[in-house]
């Protein structure tokens, strides 16, 4: 069949696209969808699917934002894009500001990049050339949590926990060492060890929820003892908010609980409200200084075409307000209470286990009876079954979590949990 003869949209796909995290060779078909509105995606023959996991945990404000959309369509007038070396524009320089502002104190200049996995891989870059600038001491090691995910990249890559995503790569892969979330004696002990060895340039960390790990939560107190650590040893810290940002646990960044600050911020998805590719690390005046110099060598040499685009600045700019906005709190608060009433209702089921909610982050645990794991074909069976009945949710391995926009209706959210109590019913009796 050539690209005339094929006729919907899927076939066409089918003839000319890779998609990501797809194998075909194991059958299942992309839907297509023609268009989006608050929480609900329509498709091509006019089902509606409810976003129950914000298309990729990254659309906090709702598809179809007016006040986004014509953010972006202003700004596209103005300036569509330019280079960002040698140049700047107001919607970066403005949006630096606004982030800087709404951001744990601390931080004074924003790197932009446009996914989460580059703001993650720029601060390893950052953290490791900082050493390589001072000369003296030359440090290339990296911490990490067990179970972390920073993103694709090579380098993010290799800060991520090793397995089937990583296998073909691991031998290319700097080595990292590894403590787990939940921190612990033995956690602080092993964080100790690793960092007097003086060769730690930086500690990467997603906090409070390890989102791909399997939504996996830890506390604050755990993460401020390893912060505490770090920075004994002078080990640069950096808060991978990716997932986390934007209110998605409630406050507008989780590093804000904390009580030691990390050096590096790292953000995306929520950042435009999940509608255009962007994202910042933001970084410590002292840091950046670090970098100055007349010596050329010394120069951060990173950077993409599309670094800093004005039009997702723009809509960045907005996101931010929204996000910000009391009755954006608010939604987030009545999320958090409707999925710690469904949380008890859900703790009374014996199949299920560990049920945990985190601002707007429900997820538990199930056995599944056709096995487990990431790539088990019991979880292709599951996300079936929710969007048969309209609802789009996506487990990783045995972990179910629900993750909404933050317009989502308490009606939405009900027909959500109705369909997790039906297919609870259905796959445990
Ligand atoms: C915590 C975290 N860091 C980094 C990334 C990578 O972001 P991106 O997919 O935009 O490269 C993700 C993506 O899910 C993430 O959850």
């Amino acid at each position: 069949m050539t690209g005339a003869e094929a006729s919907t949209l899927v076939e066409r796909d089918r003839r000319c696209v890779w998609h990501p995290f797809t194998q075909r060779g194991m059958g299942g078909e992309p839907l297509p969808v023609v268009s989006a509105l608050g929480s609900t995606l329509r498709l091509e023959d006019g089902r509606e699917v409810l976003d129950g996991i914000s298309s990729w945990w990254c659309n906090t404000l709702g598809h179809g934002h007016p006040e986004l959309l014509k953010a972006a369509r202003e700004q596209m007038e103005r300036l569509d894009h330019v280079m960002f070396a040698s140049f700047t524009h107001e919607p970066a320089v403005a949006l630096a500001e606004e982030l800087i502002e709404a951001a744990p104190p601390g931080y004074g200049k924003v790197f932009f990049a446009d996914n989460g996995s580059t703001a993650c891989e720029v601060a390893i870059k950052m953290a490791v050339q900082l050493f390589s600038n001072r000369g003296a001491e030359r440090r290339t090691r990296v911490v990490a949590l067990e179970d972390s995910y920073h993103g694709d990249t090579f380098g993010a890559m290799a800060a991520g926990e090793r397995g089937v995503f990583s296998a073909p790569f691991d031998e290319m892969l700097f080595r990292v060492e590894r403590v787990p979330a939940h921190g612990g004696a033995a956690g602080q002990k092993r964080m100790r060890e690793i960092c007097s060895r003086g060769d730690v340039a930086a500690f990467i960390f997603e906090p409070l929820v390890q989102g791909a790990g399997g939504m996996k939560m830890h506390s604050i107190e755990a993460l401020d003892g390893y912060l505490s650590i770090a920075r004994e040893f002078g080990v640069v810290t950096i808060a991978d908010e990716v997932m986390t940002g934007f209110g998605r646990l409630g406050p507008l960044f989780a590093s804000s609980l904390l009580k030691h600050t990390p050096e590096i911020l790292c953000l995306s998805k929520g950042l435009t409200g999940g509608t255009m590719p962007l994202a910042v690390t933001l970084v410590r005046d002292a840091l950046f200084d670090e970098f100055i110099s007349p010596d050329h060598s010394r120069t951060f040499f990173h950077g993409h075409t599309y670094t800093a685009h004005p039009v997702a600045c723009a809509v960045a700019r907005r996101a931010l307000v929204l996000t910000a906005q009391s009755s954006c709190v608010a939604e987030r608060a009545r999320i958090e209470q409707r999925h710690r009433e469904f949380a008890q209702e859900l703790q009374r089921e014996g199949e299920l286990s560990d049920v945990r909610v985190c601002g707007t982050i429900l997820a538990f645990n199930r056995k599944s009876r056709s096995g487990s794991g990431y790539l088990s074909s019991a979880a292709k069976g599951v996300t079936q079954f929710f969007l048969e009945r309209g609802v789009l949710l996506r487990p990783l391995g045995d972990v179910l979590y629900v993750l909404p926009p933050y317009c989502t209706s308490d009606g939405e959210l009900e027909k959500i949990y109705g369909t997790i109590r039906e297919f609870v019913r259905a796959t445990t009796r």
